[in-house]
């Protein structure tokens, strides 16, 4: 991934998450990016990036061979939220992290969001 390409994405988190949180989640964006290994799905809409999800592999000390990734950060564009672009992008990361044949997903997120796409809480 080029430059322009990760600078586009990390404004896409800034902008998603707003006034408050958003510095901070661009700059857990970028230092995922940083990283050899994250997966980065991304939709577009009108030629450009609007919606983007980082997937960042990790390992259990108790279960090294389980292929284990965090999702962070989900964020769609403001003016493109509410359009579908945030189910596209969680249908195609299902499905990519499927075919590379990962154990396990975790997210710390909007609780209301995720368990339309398989997340279980894992608090009750
Ligand atoms: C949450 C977010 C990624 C969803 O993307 P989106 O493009 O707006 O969502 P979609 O239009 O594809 O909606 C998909 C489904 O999720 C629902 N949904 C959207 N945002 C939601 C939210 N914040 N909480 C609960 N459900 C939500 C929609 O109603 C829709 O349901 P349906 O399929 O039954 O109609 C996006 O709104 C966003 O970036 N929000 C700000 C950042 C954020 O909160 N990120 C996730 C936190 S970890």
């Amino acid at each position: 991934m080029n430059q322009t390409e990760i600078d586009t994405i990390v404004e896409v988190h800034r902008l998603a998450f707003g006034k408050e949180e958003g510095d901070d989640i661009a700059r857990l964006a970028r230092g995922f990016l940083d990283l050899p290994d994250t997966i980065s799905i991304s939709s577009e809409r009108d030629g450009k990036i609007v919606g983007n999800v980082l997937f960042t592999p990790f390992k259990f000390v108790d279960h090294p061979d389980a292929k284990c990734y965090l999702l962070a950060p989900c964020g769609v564009l403001p003016a493109y939220q509410g359009h579908g672009v945030g189910k596209e992008i969680m249908e195609a990361s299902i499905e990519h992290l499927s075919s590379v044949g990962a154990d396990a997903v975790f997210v710390l997120g909007v609780p209301t969001f995720y368990p339309r796409y398989g997340f279980v809480s894992t608090y009750r």
